[in-house]
């Protein structure tokens, strides 16, 4: 584990070790002498700022960045006017990349005022080629890049900075490495993600999160648990196992186990008290699964299952690989098995060739299911993608139309489903103080629903039981009891 790890002991003068995670030590280790140099040369601490675009695999990355900038001596902060700023960039749509384009425009600004700013970015959005060439044509300000498949690499490339001047650039096309035993720094004490794989075998058609984090691979049941152990020994009641598609974990395993197996063993880690996992292909969703979710005492009441559309002939262009049946089918199967669990979804609106006929079913099939939410996307034509080369890419005017009649019916069932818990008591992690409302702090139900109730930040971080007193829609006001 890398808590036992003592940067100071590191012999830096001579070579960097081969083996991984030891020589990324090394150049942590060789990293905060350059910070510590820095530091005394300007007399005034180094500070830097992890920005996150994204999912919840970005920000989990995110917590790897930091807990090494942390660890090599700079101090972390929410200001992009900082010493060392690194962007985690997300390309799955394109108005992400656009809102990186902007932010690195103010950075520049910044960079110019401290010339001694160092300006990083890695992530998704930097394994596409062109994003590269645009990077290095119009942004050469920015001094290190890097990607999705060596992000293991942040202390040795980080190091790199303080040695070489010009803009480095360092992506990989793949990889078959999964480094365990690097520092992390937590967001949050109480909760924390974990990644139990990597990458996505599926090539759904619009997608591009295949060609910019890999094939899948997972990581070995004994890594996870050692890691969830950790966690909890160190003040952490809730975890979400994070994956692409973490219904196939395992199978590219040497000893294939699946992901419901790898629950029953998360299950038994004693003081772990709340489990989530993100995100579930509902075609590889097995009646396994649906079974030690029922039994769980720990797992929680909320299933992401995402549908994308409701028309089959969609789906089949999508290469989805379910139709509108068989979702249905198993979203109902679910909440036979399971009645008090929340479904939640991602529905893409104007897939080339989708029609009104096609749109219709999708809304249809949100009345059906009764989701507890749902994020619904305009869909966003990625190059490379098969989706990109395809005719019939739907009328602007038409996707707009289709989008806001969608998100109204998700509103209303999502209503109408958050109300069914009035009057309940239910137990709440509570997340936050609540920063609108004085008075008031934040926590999550098993279900994934939000409740404010009356405290302080004394409660940040334990569970409790709260009655759901106030429905305001989305969100409950209650009150600890
Ligand atoms: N356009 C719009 N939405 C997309 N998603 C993935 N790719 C695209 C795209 N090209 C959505 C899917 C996925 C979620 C994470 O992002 O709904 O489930
Ligand atoms: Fe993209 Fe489909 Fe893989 Fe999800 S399952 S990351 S939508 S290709």
């Amino acid at each position: 584990m890398y808590d036992g790890i003592n940067l100071d002991k590191i012999d830096i003068s001579g070579q960097p070790p081969e083996n991984e995670p030891e020589r990324q030590y090394y150049f942590m280790a060789k990293a905060r002498a350059y910070v510590k140099a820095e530091r005394e040369r300007l007399g005034r601490p180094l500070m830097s700022e992890v920005v996150t675009f994204g999912c919840q695999m970005n920000a989990r990355d995110s917590e790897k960045l930091a807990g090494i900038l942390q660890q090599v001596g700079y101090e972390l902060t929410e200001d992009e006017n900082a010493d060392f700023v690194i962007f985690n960039t997300c390309t799955v749509r394109d108005n992400a990349n656009q809102r990186v384009y902007g932010r690195l425009g103010e950075l520049n600004g910044y960079k110019r005022r401290n010339p001694e700013m160092k300006i990083a970015l890695c992530g998704c959005m930097m394994q596409e080629p062109e994003v590269i060439e645009k990077l290095k044509k119009s942004y050469r300000f920015v001094d290190l890049i890097f990607g999705t498949h060596n992000i293991f690499k942040f202390a040795e490339l980080l190091c790199a900075t303080f040695e070489t001047e010009g803009m480095i650039i360092d992506i990989w096309k793949d990889t078959d490495k999964i480094v365990e035993d690097l520092p992390v720094e937590r967001k949050y004490p109480f909760k924390s993600g974990i990644n139990i794989m990597f990458g996505c075998n599926n090539f759904c058609s619009y997608c591009i999160v295949p060609y910019v984090r890999g094939r899948e691979r997972s990581r070995e049941p004994k890594d996870i648990i050692r890691e969830i152990e950790q966690l909890v020994a160190d003040g952490v009641v809730e975890i979400m196992l994070l994956g692409q598609n973490v219904n196939s974990y395992g199978k590219n395993l040497d000893k294939p186990i699946t992901f419901a197996q790898l629950l029953r063993e998360v299950e038994k880690i004693e003081g772990l008290q709340r489990i989530r996992f993100m995100t579930s292909h509902p075609k590889d969703l097995s009646d396994e699964l649906i079974q030690v979710m029922k039994e769980s005492k720990k797992i929680c009441r909320h299933l992401h299952l995402p549908l994308q559309s409701g028309s089959t002939r969609i789906l089949q262009q999508m290469n989805r690989r379910y139709t509108r049946e068989q979702y249905l089918e198993l979203a109902q199967r679910i909440r036979r098995e399971i009645p008090d669990i929340a479904i939640t979804t991602d529905i893409i609106v104007g897939f080339p060739g989708e029609t009104l006929e096609d749109l219709e079913q999708t809304i249809d099939m949100v009345r059906e299911v009764k989701y507890d939410n749902a994020f619904t996307f305009i869909y966003s034509k990625r190059t490379g993608t098969p989706a990109a080369a395809m005719e019939n890419q739907v009328p602007e005017e038409q996707v707009k139309e289709g989008f806001d009649r969608l998100l109204k019916v998700v509103q209303e069932t999502a209503r109408e489903q958050a109300a069914k818990h009035q009057g309940k008591i239910m137990e709440a992690l509570i997340e936050e103080v609540n920063e609108s409302t004085p008075g008031l702090v934040t926590g999550r139900l098993s279900n994934n629903m939000i409740v404010h109730v009356p405290g302080n930040e004394i409660l940040v971080g334990k569970l409790v039981q709260v009655s759901l007193d106030e429905c305001h829609g989305f969100y409950y006001i209650g009150r600890v009891v």
